[in-house]
């Protein structure tokens, strides 16, 4: 059974991770609209990885006799500067939302929740991951500068670019996911 301080803690996450579904679902749309093809198809499956994030935390607050709830939806930016700053506010939001699970892991260890503590070590992992890729991309753009056949082909390559970051840490972490 959870606690009520997990249980409150745990809904947040899922308000934090049903925000960041929302917020790569606009970037996604953005992008869309620039003629990003790559870029948006990349985004809108981040939108809905985080969907399974926020999925996967309600349907475990519902089993150890909590209630996951679904929370309202919040307006996220619709508009961007360029592509290299959509993928540095993915980044910093990454960055965040590590922040937040490890403030979640760190309640667990004080409340002597185990069993959360070994259901949160799939978002750790997920946390390297995702913030990896975004730097990853980041770096990337950050090369690319203001050349335009260069952002052609990063728009072209990010597809192989997610894939292998993705499985370089798998390699790393000695499973696939
Ligand atoms: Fe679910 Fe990207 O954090």
């Amino acid at each position: 059974m959870l606690s009520s301080k997990a249980s409150s803690s745990l809904n947040k996450q899922i308000e934090l991770e049903a925000y960041s579904s929302q917020y790569y679902l606009s970037m996604a749309s953005w992008a869309e609209t620039q003629g990003l093809n790559e870029v948006s198809t990349f985004l809108y499956e981040q939108a809905d990885e985080e969907r399974m994030h926020m999925l996967k935390l309600i349907k475990f607050v519902n089993e150890r006799g909590g209630h996951g709830i679904v929370p309202a939806l919040k307006q996220p930016p619709v508009t961007f500067k360029s592509v290299k700053s959509v993928f540095e506010e993915v980044l910093n939001h990454e960055i965040k939302v590590t922040e937040e699970i490890n403030g979640l892991v760190e309640i667990t260890l004080k409340e002597k929740d185990y069993t959360t503590h070994n259901f949160l070590q799939w978002y750790v992992s997920e946390q390297i991951e995702e913030e990896a890729l975004a730097r990853q991309i980041v770096d990337k753009l950050k090369l690319i500068g203001s050349d335009k056949s260069g952002l052609y082909f990063f728009d072209r390559d990010l597809e192989s670019m997610a894939a292998k970051t993705k499985s370089d840490i798998d390699k790393v972490n000695g499973s696939g996911r």
